[in-house]
């Protein structure tokens, strides 16, 4: 009980404190100095000075954040608490202080991009299923000896989809088999106390029709496509009929009905691929730890006491446990990046207008996107080839690049990555909670010169406040406005405490604050766009820190920390306001065990540029992939 008290007595005390100092919230700011900002294109770089992010908030969990809530919904003290906070961590005065001379980008917008070298383009308005027989075209040579039969490698290793295609096509295994594996494992984990589960919205009965289905395709020789019978989970902000879409709520699927698959999933499903259910994620991916009060808290297959990561903490987790061979996440803050990276696989985030996002609850954002999760680089190629496809209105005013893959099994694609130039932004990249994550991070980089050629070239990174900012605000105004027509009819009061606390912030942003947010994306698009002359992409840790703990009192009620999501968001946000491509590969373990990512930001576009990074940074980590402590096999059943 002392805890909250504490914490409330301190409240209160800082309000008084505010009160006695001004009759208004408002004068607050008013005491601040007018910043006028130089023009994008005159900042002195050389100037540039790295400051690590200083984030002043309490933690919260359990009662202290049910209390803290009721002060913050509350009328008048409510917003003097916001505006505190808000004060005390500074960048908000920016909003309102500074003068800044670019006008406003609403929406991601990208010069045209020269096309990229060593790769073979795609036929956008083709069938997926050709899609993905064009992408295992590009993949190095499948070896049924070494993977199937042999267990030579005493190292573990995720099964791939190819494995699964190969046991398939000899007749080692059907997707009716692994389904029955994969409900058995399912019903395992509903029995689990306090309630982790991976998956919300589960039917075994149309699980097994889908299965019998395609394991029937095979029987009469005419699979729809390497991913025929393929298992995966959609996180459940996307459709995935007859699922209910709740993101993870306990309502919204009330007030928005399922009819019909998401353009990505029927993209899938036209391949033949098997859908088990919606993946568990943070409510409405208000967060970055995957926390969930409503439905119980997705475990890091590492390590059972241990965040995986959000807000696709689900899809990262089923994935990381060998479960299914991928799912779609969505990534609108590091969504897809973070869990990925915490849970030791890998997850692209797509350039903003490369999928469709027809179907999402967030189709109508600036800075989400649709992307898979998946154990290995491979594995995300050939998903990524089924999802791709522009939707034709975001063609007009995006225009975007062909999509392209790269050719794994070519010396031209080995001759393009050597001349990658890779930006690196020494400080910000060692800005992180444990030296292991730049250490093992730089011995990649180190790698990939020894073996590649690839040169690592200094880059100084501009303005990251006001980045983050600009982010916050535009994310944070979004998300408000979509939730609007629903939170008014009294719903609030039936999401999370962590949800709650983001609203009232929300609510807090102007209109003035929204447009000089979308100024700053302006500024930062340039400063990325001219970095992006002189390197080819931009290489950081994936997260400051590796899988934060669950403190215990965090499971029933939830919990704010801002601490742990500064350093799960230090590096994801210039993908997100800028709709940059970006991917997250593992590139080993921390002195805990705990996964580290290294992310590698593209050019728009440049999807087959990163993907091919990616999969020499696979191929070159020296460290032996770790078998987690919560893994199945649910191909041979051992
Ligand atoms: C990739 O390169 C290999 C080897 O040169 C070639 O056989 C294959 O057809 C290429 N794939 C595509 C999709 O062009």
């Amino acid at each position: 009980m002392s805890g909250p008290l504490l914490i409330l007595v301190s409240l209160l005390t800082s309000t008084i404190i505010l009160i006695s100092y001004s009759d208004y919230p408002l004068l607050l700011e008013m005491g601040n100095k007018r910043v006028v900002m130089v023009p994008a294109n005159e900042v002195d770089l050389t100037a540039v000075k790295y400051e690590p992010e200083v984030i002043e908030a309490p933690h919260l969990a359990g009662l202290s954040l049910k209390l803290f809530v009721k002060l913050v919904e509350a009328p008048l003290i409510g917003s003097l608490i916001v505006s505190y906070l808000k004060k005390q961590n500074k960048m908000f005065g920016m909003l309102r202080n500074s003068v800044i001379p670019e006008t406003p980008m609403y929406t991601p917008e990208f010069p045209p991009q020269e096309p990229e070298s060593g790769v073979v383009c795609l036929e956008e308005d083709g069938k997926p299923e050709d899609r993905v027989e064009f992408a295992l075209k590009c993949l190095p040579h499948y070896d049924a000896a070494i993977c199937w039969t042999g267990d030579s490698t005493p190292f573990f290793r995720y099964w791939r989809i190819r494995d699964y295609a190969y046991a398939y096509r000899s007749g080692k295994a059907n997707p009716s088999m692994v389904v029955e594996r994969f409900i058995r494992v399912m019903k395992e984990f509903s029995k689990k106390k306090p309630p982790a589960p991976l998956l919300i919205s589960f039917d075994a009965e149309e699980l097994r029709k889908q299965a019998a289905a395609s394991t029937q395709r095979f029987e009469e020789g005419n699979p729809l496509s390497i991913l025929d019978g393929i298992i995966m989970a959609v996180k459940d902000d996307i459709d995935c009929y007859p699922h209910p879409s709740k993101a993870a709520t306990t309502w919204f699927h009330e007030v928005r009905r399922v009819e019909k698959d998401a353009v990505c999933v029927s993209r899938l499903r036209s391949c033949g691929v098997i859908f088990v259910g919606k993946a568990n994620m943070h409510e409405m991916g208000l967060g970055t730890t995957g926390n969930n009060a409503n439905y119980g808290t997705p475990r890091n297959p590492h390590a059972s006491d241990r965040y995986t990561g959000g807000s696709s903490s689900g899809p990262a987790a089923i994935v990381a446990s060998g479960l299914c061979s991928a799912a779609l996440g969505t990534d609108g803050g590091g969504s897809i990046r973070i869990p990925a990276s915490l849970c030791g696989v890998v997850g692209l985030k797509t350039t903003y207008g490369r999928t469709d996002m027809k179907g999402s609850l967030c189709d109508t954002g600036t800075v989400e996107i649709i992307g898979p999760i998946a154990a290995t680089v491979e594995d995300v190629m050939l998903v990524y080839a089924a999802i791709l496809g522009s939707s034709p209105v975001d063609r007009i005013s995006l225009r975007p690049s062909l999509p392209c893959l790269p050719n794994l099994s070519s010396s031209e694609s080995s001759n393009a990555l050597g001349s990658l130039r890779l930006g690196k932004y020494t400080e910000w990249f060692n800005d992180v909670f444990s030296s292991d994550i730049s250490r093992k991070c730089d011995n990649i980089l180190n790698l990939l010169l020894e073996k590649h050629g690839c040169k690592t070239i200094e880059i100084a990174i501009p303005e990251l406040d006001e980045m983050r900012l600009a982010h916050l605000v535009s994310i944070g105004s979004e998300s408000l406005c979509g939730l609007k027509p629903y939170y008014q009819d009294g719903k609030n009061v039936e999401l999370t405490y962590d949800s709650r606390t983001n609203l009232v912030l929300f609510q807090s942003f102007t209109a003035s604050g929204y447009i000089a947010a979308q100024r700053l994306r302006r500024r930062v698009m340039y400063h990325h766009m001219e970095i992006l002359k002189k390197v080819d992409v931009i290489v950081t840790p994936t997260t400051g820190m590796t899988a934060p703990v669950i403190p215990p009192e965090a499971l029933k009620v939830g919990e704010t920390d801002l601490q742990v999501t500064g350093n799960l968001m230090r590096f994801i946000i210039a993908p997100n306001l800028l709709g940059l491509p970006a991917v997250s590969v593992p590139v080993g373990y921390d002195n805990q065990g705990l996964p580290i990512g290294l992310q590698i930001i593209g050019r728009p576009w440049a999807e087959a540029s990163i993907l091919r990074l990616a999969a020499a940074v696979e191929d070159l980590c020296p460290e032996p992939k770790k078998k987690p402590m919560s893994y199945y096999d649910i191909l041979k059943g051992n």
